[in-house]
């Protein structure tokens, strides 16, 4: 049986179960950038569960072997996995040329990675402008597109992006997520119509709140700027979303299985929220 999430702050819960569905996945291989924590490594673990064979990619090989290992010994299934830093084009392109011997197909790419800082539109620094679009985007389309032609050819492809609620709601003080975000799944988008008739789908998923570093750092930095205590700034947070509480990774993980699945092959070319009920409009 699985931990129960449970709100540490307001004490709301769901069993989160292994409700046993056959998702046809037994087999696969996916590729889930930055994979090594958090979101990534809740979507590589979802998949391995489902037989799929994981290659995870980040910038640190201590957190990347420590992952595989507890992959390993949760699910059966031994990932692979790549040292690479996606700010560096270089360091993208050796893994790419890795990639291209130790794993020269593989049927599901997670785009994934670490965020960017916080920050207003109202100040413009074009370097880390810059820095951010290449982090954020080009890793993402140049892995696809290495894969794309074997996954059009074997008429089975799935693309999955993380993303952020920002691209549908604009965080304030997040401008180079809600942009760069947005860009990033426009593109998917566009892709997603240029190989629909392939076997292939392209979704952006739209995380809301999850437990993960990524977000306890980011609330650390808002509260020592507000002045308010981190234990309140959290109760404030996890009450803003309806069901009460922080996402677990494996919550999305398990969004990630099914549309990375068979059963999903009428999905495509959508962006589709995570989040316990945060953004309210259509
Ligand atoms: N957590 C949330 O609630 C939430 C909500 C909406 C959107 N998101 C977005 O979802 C993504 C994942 O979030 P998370 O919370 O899982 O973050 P996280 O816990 O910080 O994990 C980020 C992962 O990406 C890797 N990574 C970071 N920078 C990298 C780089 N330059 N090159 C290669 N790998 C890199 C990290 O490993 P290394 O540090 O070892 O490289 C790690 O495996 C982020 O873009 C985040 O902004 C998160």
């Amino acid at each position: 049986m699985n931990p129960v999430p449970v709100s540490p702050m307001t004490g709301h819960q769901t069993e989160v179960k292994d409700f046993g569905m056959e998702l046809h996945l037994q087999g696969r291989s996916a590729i889930v950038m930055g994979g090594s924590q958090g979101l990534g490594l809740g979507i590589a673990r979802a998949l391995a569960r489902e037989g799929v064979q994981p290659c995870l990619l980040a910038r640190t090989e201590d957190t990347l072997r420590q992952a595989a290992r507890a992959l390993a010994s949760d699910t059966g299934i031994t990932p692979l996995w790549h040292v690479v830093d996606f700010s560096n084009p270089d360091s993208v392109q050796s893994c790419l040329t890795t990639l291209r011997d130790s794993l020269p197909e593989t049927d599901i790419i997670i785009g994934n990675g670490g965020g960017p800082p916080l920050g207003p539109a109202t100040i413009c620094d074009p370097a880390l402008w810059q820095k951010e679009a290449t982090t954020m985007l080009l890793p993402t389309m140049q892995l696809v597109s290495q894969y794309l032609p074997g996954m059009r050819q074997r008429q089975f492809g799935r693309v999955i992006m993380v993303s952020s609620t920002s691209v549908a709601e604009p965080i304030p003080n997040l401008v180079l997520s809600s942009a760069l975000r947005s860009a990033l799944a426009s593109w998917g988008k566009t892709l997603a119509r240029e190989v629909a008739r392939d076997g292939v789908t392209v979704n952006t998923l739209l995380p809301g709140r999850f437990e993960t570093d990524r977000i306890a750092s980011l609330n650390r930095i808002r509260t020592e700027k507000a002045g308010i205590p981190l234990e309140e700034f959290r109760r404030q947070k996890e009450d803003n979303v309806p069901v009460g509480r922080y996402g677990q990774p494996e919550e999305l993980g398990h969004m990630t299985a099914f549309l990375a699945s068979p059963l999903a092959a009428y999905i495509t070319d959508t962006c589709i929220p995570v989040d316990g009920g945060l953004l309210h409009g259509f």
